[in-house]
């Protein structure tokens, strides 16, 4: 492959509508991810930045660079932190949160002490979601006695190895805590030398990191969750993506658990083994108590 001396002295050069159009549906068919016509000079800032690293300068022999089978396959993954919009924070949407709260709490009334609790951040990019999760989930078993107390587990997925490897690293600036209280801030994390926010082991353990592309979702072995939640993610899909997404998570839950997007995420979307939730500050849905699977 060719490289161009002194690139990083050049100009970006201006993608044309073929060059765009190749790239878009390579994205959209190995992520999902949708990029139309008002976001093209995201997609071309973000391809930009990876050629400038390479010192690549033509878009065409980059594309056959990452479409070209193993070596391929390990540039695109670098790539994809790259393209992926991974703005997230601490109880982002805390609404969404309470519900799980509340949610928990009624299912820990009747839960054996022996079977945890188990819950998914779909898209995690790098961990305040998950971490939210935690957070609520000690809360509320903290409201419960404790020889009542079940353990508990969360799944903290995303298709960028970047974001996965923030995650685990637990380290945040204080302009990511977001929603978190005062009180939830100087409980479960701690404000290290460097400046940054780390969050506590007892926490960190509970999370497991680990890379899924959606698209891949019929491979993952995640199943029988007590909380799905998927914000943010599917707002980049196709509207018949998104149910198809949607119908496959529903079948991932436990009968009795929530699955909870973000609000306005789709509309007119049903599943028979699903009911939405009487709450309009939240988009969630309570698996019926049944023990079918409609596969
Ligand atoms: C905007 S962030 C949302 C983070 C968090 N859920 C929230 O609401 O704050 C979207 C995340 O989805 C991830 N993503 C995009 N396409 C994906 C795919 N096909 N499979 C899994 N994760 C994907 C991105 O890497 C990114 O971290």
């Amino acid at each position: 492959m060719q490289r161009t001396p002194n690139w990083s002295l050049q100009q970006l050069p201006e993608m044309d509508s073929q060059q765009f159009h190749q790239w878009q549906s390579l994205l959209e068919a190995r992520t999902g991810v949708c990029v139309n016509d008002q976001r093209k000079v995201f997609l071309q800032t973000s391809l930009c930045a990876r050629m400038r690293e390479l010192q690549i300068s033509d878009y065409q022999a980059y594309y056959e660079h990452v479409t070209d089978g193993p070596t391929g396959a390990i540039e695109w993954s670098a790539l994809i932190d790259k393209l992926t919009v991974r703005e997230t924070s601490f109880m982002r949407h805390r609404p969404s949160f309470d519900c799980v709260s509340r949610h928990l709490q009624s299912l820990l009334k009747t839960r054996p002490i022996d079977r945890p609790l188990q819950l998914w951040s779909v898209g995690c990019a790098s961990g305040e979601e998950a971490y939210s999760l935690a957070i609520i989930s000690e809360q509320s078993l903290l409201s419960q006695p404790a020889e009542q107390r079940p353990g508990y587990g969360i799944w903290a997925t995303d298709i960028s190895l970047k974001a996965l490897e923030q995650g685990r690293a637990g380290q945040f600036s204080a302009g990511r805590l977001g929603g978190l209280t005062e009180l939830e801030r100087s409980k479960w994390l701690h404000l290290s030398d460097s400046g940054q926010y780390q969050i506590l082991p007892a926490l960190r353990e509970r999370i497991c990191f680990t890379r899924l592309n959606i698209l891949e979702l019929a491979q993952a072995p995640i199943r029988d969750l007590d909380i799905i939640f998927c914000q943010n993610l599917l707002i980049y899909f196709r509207r018949w993506r998104r149910r198809d997404l949607l119908n496959l998570l529903a079948k991932r839950l436990a009968p009795g658990g929530m699955l909870v997007i973000g609000l306005g995420e789709i509309v007119d979307w049903n599943n028979p083994l699903l009911e939405r939730l009487p709450d309009e500050r939240v988009q969630a849905y309570v698996r019926r108590d049944t023990h079918e699977s409609l596969e």
